[in-house]
């Protein structure tokens, strides 16, 4: 930092940093970022056929719901206060083009009718919008002949996702396949079919990570092989200003920088540049690491989510979507 001509720099010697550490107070009022409930998206899996909500072994204190289970896990969501939920469902029966994904009453469109239903008032209810939870490839969109993931192919099934879930209530949509042209077809097909109201969180730079590991068994992939002829290749940081900028040309109204942990780099670069809201979603890997080590007692846990949490906010974004939402909202709230 300059300092003006005219201000007589201090002595050298007069600078201590530690002042402004000294107590709890002072360093609650010099703190340059905070963490608000409203800045919290929880991520929920919903799934169907199930009588009771069960646990996911690889991510300690997240579950796939039941109907009955994702009532009141909603009920919590509201009462912490945090932003909003971002809903995935588990189906029973897949095929090669995700039909339950555009079925009116398949589980994610129920799940959203219902969120909307108990919690539409007090939450921003957010739909993933991808066919990975619903082929039977497990891939995020259909096959061409050759195997390979139908770019064009897929922009139609997305569309119609779109006019399903917006017709269920999600009010934000989550597209989160990462095929080009994605945005602006959703967009237009909302627009044709009057959901003008409908918005689109673009998940702009996605990488290919290995910390969506969990998350497979959240929502029992069929994936075999991987998702790099779509997502982002782990080296590249300039292409998501292009995925940035392509995305908010095509109407995004939020883009979001995933996973978040490993991305700090690219999630400040966004912020920097964005003219809309820049959110990052600390994925199902960045949970169960933290969750692993606490269990062997290996750090402590709750300052662990803290602090990577807050770092995300500290790198630029608005909102983050985490496991740990209503934990950190109720903590946040009782401080
Ligand atoms: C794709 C999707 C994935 C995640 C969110 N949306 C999986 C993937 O791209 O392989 C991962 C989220 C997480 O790991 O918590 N529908």
């Amino acid at each position: 930092m300059s300092r003006s001509h005219d201000t007589p720099a201090p002595r050298p010697s007069a600078f201590r940093p530690r002042r402004l550490r000294t107590t709890p107070a002072m360093r609650r009022l010099t703190a340059q970022t905070r963490l608000h409930p409203e800045d919290l998206v929880l991520p929920m899996f919903v799934r169907e056929g199930l009588e009771e909500s069960v646990p996911i072994a690889s991510m300690p204190g997240v579950h796939q719901h039941s109907l009955d289970g994702f009532r009141s896990a909603l009920a919590d969501a509201a009462e912490a206060g945090i932003g909003g939920v971002m809903l995935f469902g588990v189906p029973e029966k897949r095929d090669a083009v995700g039909s339950q994904a555009t079925d009116p009453d398949g589980i994610l469109n129920l799940a959203t009718r219902i969120a909307v239903e108990e919690v539409g008032d007090e939450l921003v209810v957010q739909t993933d919008l991808c066919l990975d939870e619903f082929t039977d490839h497990g891939h995020c969109g259909v096959l061409a002949d050759d195997g390979s993931v139908d770019n064009d192919a897929t922009l139609e099934r997305y569309a119609e996702m779109a006019l399903v879930q917006a017709e269920a209530g999600s009010a934000l949509l989550g597209l989160s396949g990462m095929m080009d042209g994605q945005v602006g077809v959703v967009r237009d097909a909302l627009e044709k079919a009057g959901h003008t109201s409908t918005a689109v969180l673009a998940y702009a730079a996605k990488y290919a990570s290995s910390f969506y590991g969990p998350f497979r068994e959240a929502v029992d992939s069929q994936l075999s092989g991987d998702r790099r002829s779509y997502q982002m290749d782990n080296a590249n940081s300039r292409e998501a200003l292009l995925e940035v900028e392509l995305d908010i040309a095509e109407g995004a109204d939020v883009v979001m920088v995933k996973p978040a942990g490993s991305y700090l780099d690219i999630l400040a670069a966004v912020a920097a540049r964005s003219t809309v809201p820049v959110w990052a979603y600390q994925v199902s890997g960045e949970y169960a690491m933290i969750e692993a080590a606490a269990a062997n007692g290996w750090i402590d846990r709750e300052r662990a989510i803290d602090e990577s949490v807050l770092a995300i906010k500290r790198a630029g974004a608005d909102a983050i979507l985490t496991y740990w939402a209503v934990e950190l909202a109720d903590r946040l709230t009782s401080r």
